[in-house]
């Protein structure tokens, strides 16, 4: 949002730099607010300028901040405010100036604000397939797909946010040797009733046991594949087991989906490609790109020196197709049905050869749209656990989660007064969850731990959810409507002032979240928005003030509970109204 006053900062260096105003403007940002004094609302680091070879010059850094300085225009609207010895040029506005435009800003951009007139204003829109969740309907939801689903729902909000035309793909695994074992296993141990109880769990149970089973007994390996090729020829009871495995797997998870507030545009799935494969490899074969290897398996060379140094097999040694060759089929589909300009795949970091091998080799078939897929690996979730032990369902995390929240929400006075608690707790787990899982970087594993999850103090989404309701309470008790018709000269104290400041610099941190395609920056901003609307709370009460004052607060807190709603929205966090 900071960038009308980007823009004019800009303006004024280049008239002493002699660069043009756009080379500059993205050098210039938003001071962090941190405890203490109010500083400068916008700096540039000299270092900056001299790598960039913007300016030339032997002088050392403070020198230059302090010729700069002297040169650069200041009036009663910016002003030059560089500290001497200092490294970094700084630049304040009219404290009044900036929480006039600030805050009017927020209430006309509304769902937009952040973008329409931020650092991102001028993104080009484009077609972007977001490929996320894509559980293993022959094996068991994990932690892994749990992380999917949240940080790919994430990264398609975020691309919808800023124009993108963003398709929402669900990649099933609903193909492969693994479903013939799932088969060949609901053959010997499976109930027909237990299935339509609680299909998940009970195709999970089966599939464990015929795991466990094959030590024991390495005939079952053959019944798995002979139901996986009676699958791949088409013979009817096989496929008509497997039609009913599938739906009542997607009924399920669509219920699931909804739980979280999760939409996909399409169901695709492994099993839509098992006639496409053929195509590919013959394609690959007609291309000279297909070699078969000495234990019969084809394979294609993807080494930048074409000796085989590395390969991607997509044939087994039976000529049945792999995991690998379904991707390359579901690329080109997309592309063909899509023409996407960008393609995400969201799955943990140990499928990066993987996809590594896909890209590569649907380059080597002269795919040269390949360079546009992408794929966003994160880490892996220790110690998630649920009353089921190690396993986990998603339905379990979420019931685990919303069990909690409403077990810590019963101490509370409002609990009593809510409508439906239970739908208070289940929005205060998931963003608890949420909040937990993104807070750092998401490449990284990490630690799972419930009672820290739901802390109502420290950076937790309980917090964040706390500071929202306790924001529309305020709007509750006030009689009038907040309105854009506030005194900005009310705001002059330090916490109002810093937390402008930080509304300011919204459009940052969503910038920094789509570089990055995380979303931690967003979690670090939102938190610190909390810590400084209590501070507000705390200093510079409503209640009691005059009418004027009154009135000035109430808007500054109604922006920052926009602004924090936006931003709960664009993370996949329903944001409560009473906690
Ligand atoms: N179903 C896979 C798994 O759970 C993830 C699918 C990822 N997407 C893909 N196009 N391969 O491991």
């Amino acid at each position: 949002m900071g960038c009308v006053f980007r823009r004019e900062i800009a303006k004024r260096l280049s008239r002493v730099l002699a660069i043009s105003e756009d080379e500059l403007v993205g050098l210039i940002a938003a001071v962090p607010v941190k405890k203490g004094r109010p500083k400068a609302d916008f700096h540039l680091p000299v270092q900056e300028l001299l790598e960039r070879d913007i300016i030339a010059s032997k002088a050392e850094p403070k020198a230059i901040v302090e010729n700069i300085s002297r040169q650069v225009r200041s009036d009663g609207n910016i002003c030059v405010t560089s500290a001497p010895g200092s490294a970094w040029l700084e630049f304040t506005i009219r404290r009044p100036l900036l929480a006039q435009i600030v805050l009017q800003r927020v209430s006309t951009d509304g769902a937009c604000y952040g973008v329409s007139h931020g650092l991102l204003h001028n993104h080009i829109s484009q077609k972007v397939v977001v490929e996320f969740s894509s559980p293993n309907i022959a094996k068991k939801f994990h932690a892994g797909h749990v992380r999917s689903t949240i940080i790919g729902n994430f990264l398609a909000n975020l691309h919808e946010l800023l124009g993108d035309d963003v398709i929402r793909t669900n990649y099933f695994g609903d193909w492969g040797l693994q479903f013939g074992l799932l088969g060949a296993a609901f053959q010997r141990f499976g109930s027909k009733e237990e299935l339509e109880k609680n299909p998940l769990q009970h195709l999970f149970e089966v599939y464990v046991r015929i795991n466990a089973a094959t030590e024991r007994e390495p005939s079952l390996m053959e019944d798995a594949h002979t139901f996986s090729a009676s699958l791949e020829m088409g013979e009817p009871s096989a496929l008509a087991l497997w039609e009913h495995f599938r739906a009542l797997s997607l009924e399920n998870y669509s219920q699931l989906y909804k739980r979280l507030g999760v939409r996909f545009d399409e169901y695709d799935g492994e099993s839509q490609y098992r006639n496409a494969v053929h195509e590919v490899v013959s394609r690959l074969r007609d291309q000279g790109l297909l070699q078969i290897s000495e234990q019969g398996t084809g394979v294609v060379d993807i080494s930048p020196s074409q000796d085989m140094s590395s390969y991607a097999t997509v044939t087994r040694s039976d000529g049945s197709s792999l995991y690998l060759t379904r991707d390359l089929a579901a690329a080109i589909d997309r592309m063909q049905r899509h023409r996407f300009d960008r393609m995400y795949y969201v799955t943990d970091h140990s499928q990066e050869l993987h996809f590594q091998q896909v890209f590569l080799t649907l380059q080597r078939m002269g795919h040269s749209w390949a360079n546009r897929c992408q794929h966003v690996p994160f880490g892996r979730v220790l110690g998630m656990k649920t009353r089921c032990g190690d396993v986990v369902f998603l339905e379990d995390v979420l019931d685990e989660a919303r069990i909690r929240a409403l077990h810590s929400m019963a101490s509370t006075d409002t609990t009593k007064v809510m409508e439906d608690p239970e739908e208070t707790a289940e929005h205060l787990g998931l963003a608890a969850i949420i909040v937990h899982d993104f807070h750092g970087d998401i490449r990284r594993n990490y630690q799972f731990d419930w009672d820290r999850v739901l802390q109502r103090r420290g950076d937790t989404g309980v917090y964040l959810q706390y500071t929202h309701a306790r924001l529309c309470s305020l709007e509750r008790e006030q009689e009038t409507q907040a309105s854009n018709n506030f005194d900005p000269e009310c705001l002059h104290e330090m916490p109002a002032i810093q937390l402008i400041q930080h509304l300011m610099s919204y459009d940052e941190a969503l910038h920094k979240a789509w570089m990055e395609l995380q979303p931690r920056s967003l979690v670090q901003y939102l938190l610190q928005l909390s810590r400084l609307v209590s501070v507000v709370h705390k200093q510079l009460p409503v209640k009691g003030s005059p009418s004027q004052v009154a009135q000035a607060r109430t808007f500054l807190l109604c922006s920052a509970r926009n602004v924090l709603a936006c931003g709960l929205n664009l993370l996949g966090i329903r944001p409560v109204d009473r906690m």
